[in-house]
């Protein structure tokens, strides 16, 4: 027998995440709050990387931030780099490489910043720059999209599409902080501003059953761009998504249990099948349905809960079918088991779906049926096309 020497230990991990309004005015404090000097004496100093989808919405933006960092005394290390929002930033290389290169040529230390400000793909894109670069730079997040307020940017999840997997190259890289700022939700396409409720639908139906019964209740509100009403969605989801982080015993998905990815088997299937036509929080929708409509029929979920979830996605705007679950034939689609695969294949043990029993209780399953998944699928055209079960 060798020698053999361990090496343990524990890094105390913490980090805030803010709430508040008007984030980049001269007179909020909480986002400079935020980054501490680069040395005793020196003003933070910060790399803005920002969402080309929010440029284009808000003119004048750079100005604003210049401003911002004007009335706050921080240095900005160059222009702010703007890049495609969207999963184009996930999809190409070029982005994380010019990421890369701009804290190499602005001499962005690993005591300096990234800020990333946009929607969930460029949050991970920078985040995974710079927690690559000098094997860590600090990143800052501040999500401009109801998903990424209320699910993606809280986390410590970064990545990059490749080899035509979504995620497939990605770290575990806690963010230093995270300051959601609903104000920057105004300029969203609808189909943008629902995307965030389905993740919230999602961890409401796990781990909140008073917070699912809000979401019912406000569904109206919700597709008619309440804005207090999302602030108060975002600031739940956010939490529950924290809290499972924070307390949940595997902040770095460690085990084969993901419950938080409940409904994403066939949802990530869908939106790769999709050509990304389908955003994350659409194909998460129709995930969760399908999955639903699955437990049902595994017989352990009542229809009637499946019936409440299915009603309060639709009033939210949602469309709770896609072409992409069947083939012509009426079958299941070729492409849509595929999902169990790399699921099994990333979680890297034995395969672990959360379905559901009632509301508040997730059940982990170690297979599924694909008979009971071709009828489920099936079940869900014939309801979305109104033809009675
Ligand atoms: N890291 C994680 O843990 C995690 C978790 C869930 C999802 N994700 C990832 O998040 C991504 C989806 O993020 P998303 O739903 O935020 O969408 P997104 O980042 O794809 O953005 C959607 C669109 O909105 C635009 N946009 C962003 N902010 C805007 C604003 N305020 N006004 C107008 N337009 C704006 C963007 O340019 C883009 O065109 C996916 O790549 C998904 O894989 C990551
Ligand atoms: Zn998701």
């Amino acid at each position: 027998m060798g020698e053999r020497l361990t090496a343990r230990f524990d890094l105390p991990v913490a980090y805030d995440v803010v709430f508040t309004r008007r984030v980049f005015s001269g007179d909020n404090p909480d986002l400079a709050r935020s980054l501490e000097p680069r040395a005793a004496g020196a003003p933070p100093r910060a790399l803005f990387v920002l969402d080309d989808g929010l440029m284009d919405a808000r003119p004048g933006f750079l100005g604003e931030i210049r401003a911002w960092a004007d009335a706050h005394g921080v240095e900005l290390a160059g222009e702010p780099l703007v890049i495609p929002g969207g999963e184009t930033c996930k999809n190409n290389p070029r982005w994380v490489e010019r990421l890369r290169d701009a804290i190499a040529e602005r001499g962005v230390c690993r005591r300096s910043y990234v800020v990333a400000v946009g929607g969930g793909a460029v949050l991970d894109c920078a985040g995974y720059a710079a927690a690559t670069a000098h094997r860590g730079v600090r990143h800052v997040r501040v999500p401009t999209t109801t998903l990424s307020q209320a699910d993606s940017a809280v986390g410590v999840k970064n990545g990059v599409n490749a080899a035509g997997v979504k995620n497939f190259l990605g770290c575990f890289s806690p963010p230093d902080a995270v300051v959601v700022d609903p104000d920057l939700l105004a300029t969203l396409t609808d189909r943008d501003w629902r995307a965030g409720v389905a993740e919230a639908v999602k961890v409401a139906l796990l781990k909140d059953p008073a917070f699912f019964e809000w979401i019912e209740a406000n569904a109206g509100r919700l597709a008619g761009r309440d804005l207090g009403a999302m602030e108060r969605l975002i600031r739940r989801s956010a939490a529950l998504h924290l809290s499972h982080i924070a307390e949940g015993g595997d902040p770095f998905e460690r085990g084969a249990s993901r419950p938080l990815d409940f409904g994403h088997w066939a949802a990530h299937r869908l939106e790769t099948l999709s050509g990304f036509g389908l955003n994350h929080g659409e194909a998460v929708a129709v995930g969760l349905v399908l999955d639903l409509a699955y437990s049902v029929r595994a017989g352990m979920l009542d229809e009637a809960v499946a019936e409440r979830v299915w009603a309060t996605l639709d009033a939210v705007g949602f469309t709770l079918d896609s072409p992409l679950l069947t083939d012509g034939a009426g079958g299941l689609h070729p492409g849509l088991l595929r999902g169990l695969d790399d699921f099994r294949e990333h979680l890297g043990g034995e395969l672990t779906i959360m379905l559901l029993s009632e509301i508040g209780r997730g059940v982990e399953v170690h297979a599924m049926d694909p008979g009971l998944i071709e009828a489920a699928a099936g079940a869900l055209r014939a309801r979305a096309a109104g033809v009675p079960a």
